[in-house]
């Protein structure tokens, strides 16, 4: 039997397709819009590689396929696990836990069973799919116990881990009651990658609380056998693929559709943008409540100023979900009925995703971008608005200081969400900004995105990861950042 196991396997809670079923009924997989496949597809490709994953509904009963290059290994989900495992545990516990507790995270001990099952699914078919020596990397919060689950039945393995939404300071993270179980379950990886400084901090501190470990820096020393076992817990911050967006910007198409919507919104003076999963830590409230006294107190006039709200579904099982989505709905409801016209409405609400082009057409069409979050690991729809607006240095970023881009993007306008007075000035401020300082912030945020675009981001995890693994020191300067930095830096003049 040919052995068609796997040198680099990604798991993540969902697969990088996805399923849509064509007009005769018949199933076809199509590449999710995510980075993060795109910056894997090239080292995927040529390590012959595998992703494990969800196909996003219960009880598909898939075999595993290949699609461009890669294997497919489709983990399957029942009724019980999705809400359980997926709405429950996931997205009713850890979600609005690691997020600050913007929602009240729910503590029930049947989801806890049902993420340590699915969890040891996920593990199984990772462990099936690795070659000796193999390299697995395990994505995101759904999925921390997975690590140890692979350290322990396959050591040969190298395990990375990367935590794509933040991670709480300890005295909301010892709320969990299973606390100890993640963080050891995390602390199989050899390398445990988060988004910002401070997660890895957080993390390292919880750490020290609740186990006897010891910690140096971003270095976690674990008992192993005998011996020790160094652990590396740092930031690696994720970003996108900045050049496609460039050159989808770039498109005639794409700049057409642009003024055909500045047009059907009947040319307002102004537009605003904002673009969000609806999910209660983007701020979307906090955003809606400082235009809405804007125009109540006359510093905006619809005539003169659009804000368009893309708020794509999300999560819409989970009740703190749906009731967002009731108080967003008449929030909009009751801005457009008081000050709307017959010719202007102030907000263009759409719920509902769109393709990568029409999203390029819109950050272009926006003289200002909001991103409000109360939370966020990233926001990487920070970096695509940078990324759109890099041909024509224009618009306006204003970014929340509570979201992981905020770190990077230091000449956006950085507001705290909270400080509603204060959002309604930062708003005007960038409604009025003129265009050299609008171009001179545009062009520092470009420098930044070209910089470290996703390939830039994997490459750097990968890099610590065969150096830890190695026992070489994975905190000196690495020749993939060099390279890189270099003759970005080139194209950024
Ligand atoms: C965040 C998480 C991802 C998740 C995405 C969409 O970005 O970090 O892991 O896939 O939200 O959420 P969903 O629940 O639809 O997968």
């Amino acid at each position: 039997m040919p052995d068609d196991r796997s040198d680099l396997v990604v798991v993540s809670n969902r697969l990088p397709v996805d399923r849509t079923v064509d007009a005769d009924g018949e199933p076809t997989w199509t590449q999710s819009p995510g980075g993060l496949v795109t910056a894997l597809e090239p080292v995927m490709r040529s390590a012959g590689g595998a992703w494990v994953g969800w196909g996003g509904q219960p009880d598909l009963g898939l075999e595993p396929f290949e699609h461009d290059g890669i294997r497919i290994i489709p983990i399957d989900l029942s009724e019980t696990d999705i809400e359980r495992y997926y709405e429950g545990f996931s997205n009713d516990t850890l979600w609005p836990l690691y997020h600050d507790v913007i929602a009240p995270p729910s503590y029930h001990r049947v989801w806890w069973e049902r993420y340590v099952a699915v969890n040891r699914r996920f593990a199984d078919a990772a462990i099936a799919a690795a070659a000796p020596d193999a390299t697995v990397w395990v994505q995101d919060y759904q999925l921390q116990l997975v690590p140890r689950m692979l350290r322990e039945a396959r050591p040969d393995l190298t395990i990375g881990f990367f935590n794509h939404i933040p991670f709480p300071a300890y005295g909301i993270y010892s709320q969990l009651p299973w606390r100890t179980q993640i963080i050891e379950g995390l602390l199989g990886a050899d390398v445990i990658g988060f988004q910002r400084v401070a997660d890895a901090g957080n993390f390292t501190r919880a750490v020290r609380r609740l186990l006897p470990y010891s910690t140096k820096g971003s270095i976690v020393s674990v008992p192993d056998g005998d011996g020790t076992r160094q652990v590396l817990a740092k930031a690696f911050p994720i970003s996108i693929d900045t050049g496609a967006f460039e050159e989808l910007a770039q498109r005639p198409d794409v700049q057409e559709r642009a003024a055909q919507i500045r047009r059907d919104l009947g040319s307002p003076r102004k537009i605003m943008l904002g673009v969000d999963r609806l999910d209660y830590t983007k701020g979307i409230r906090h955003r809606l409540k400082a235009f809405g006294e804007l125009l109540a107190d006359g510093r905006a006039d619809v005539g003169d100023v659009t804000l368009v709200q893309v708020a794509s579904p999300s999560r819409e099982r989970v009740e703190t979900y749906r009731h967002l989505r009731d108080e967003v709905e008449l929030t909009v409801g009751r801005i457009n009925g008081d000050y709307g016209t017959i010719s202007h409405q102030p907000i263009s609400y759409l719920h509902h995703g769109f393709p990568r082009e029409e999203m390029a057409a819109l950050y272009l069409a926006s003289d200002v971008m909001l991103v409000t979050a109360l939370r966020d690991g990233m926001n990487l729809v920070a970096k695509e608005y940078v990324a759109a607006r890099s041909g024509d240095l224009d618009g306006v970023l204003v970014l929340s200081e509570f979201a992981g881009a905020a770190d990077e993007l230091r000449t956006a306008v950085l507001i705290n969400p909270h400080d509603i007075t204060g959002l309604k000035d930062s708003i005007v401020g960038a409604l009025e900004m003129p265009r050299e300082e609008r171009r001179r912030r545009m062009r520092a945020m470009r420098k930044r995105v070209r910089e470290n675009d996703v390939e830039h981001w994997s490459a750097t995890f990968l890099e610590a990861l065969r150096r830890t693994r190695n026992g070489e020191d994975p905190l000196a300067p690495s020749e993939v950042v060099v390279r890189k930095n270099s003759s970005s830096d080139k194209a950024a003049r």
